[in-house]
């Protein structure tokens, strides 16, 4: 098999180019999705099922439903028309995550033991107080690695947006491919951009957990 590396050399600036747009949509996207995250996961945890209805229903539809779908469904039918790929890259992967985000919020307040927030209680702490300084804490160090995970699930599925043309790292492989009719040379650097991508966030993610862990 030979491996036409001028392909690979000529498309270099284009794959650069598309990995900024990767990581640009995917810190866009986790950061967005973290904060309605937050938001949906509080509003699953409200005592009154017709509050909670609708937080249930968004997690239901996002988490239900292939993202390629929903990225159809925002790109073509909800956002403008004209407007850009990209912002509906963004906002797809925005509101997908938050509904991960939100389960993980959830899970992670969850976890902490009832006795905790009742011990707190009884040393006359109100409702804030005791999510502030004793809830909270704990529950924010057992969600970075799920939402690390969650991070680089985005950051892979970015990739999606090469199917309505949003000229991340994918659509440039495609581009390469469209153009030379060659496979392996294109889809195997960015498979391997990717990776670099994911292996950098993983090492990140492991130093943080480290630095939480010592306290
Ligand atoms: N690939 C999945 C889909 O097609 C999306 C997965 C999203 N997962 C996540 N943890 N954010 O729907």
């Amino acid at each position: 098999m030979d491996f036409k590396l001028n392909i690979i050399v000529e498309y270099l600036p284009f794959f650069l180019r598309g990995t900024l747009i990767t990581i640009g949509v995917s810190l866009a996207g986790i950061f967005i999705g973290m904060v309605l995250g937050l938001f949906i996961g509080m509003g699953k945890m409200a005592k009154s099922w017709i509050i909670k209805l609708p937080f249930v229903w968004y997690v239901n539809f996002f988490r239900g439903t292939p993202l390629l779908v929903q990225l159809f469904i925002i790109h073509f039918a909800v956002m403008p028309s004209g407007s850009s790929t990209i912002a509906s890259l963004i906002v797809t992967l925005s509101l997908n995550s938050a509904a991960y985000v939100a389960e993980i919020f959830r899970a992670g307040i969850k976890s902490i033991d009832r006795g905790q927030a009742e011990a707190a209680h009884s040393l006359g702490m109100n409702k804030v107080q005791v999510m502030r300084y004793v809830v909270l804490p704990q529950a924010s160090k057992r969600m970075i690695p799920p939402l690390g995970n969650e991070f680089i699930v985005l950051l892979k599925d970015s990739s999606l947006g090469a199917i309505i043309a949003a000229p991340e790292l994918l659509y440039w492989g495609r581009a390469a491919t469209g153009q030379y009719y060659r496979v392996w040379e294109p889809y195997l650097t960015v498979a391997l951009i990717y990776l670099m991508l994911t292996l950098s966030l993983t090492y990140v993610l492991n130093y943080v957990e480290r630095r939480l862990d010592t306290e």
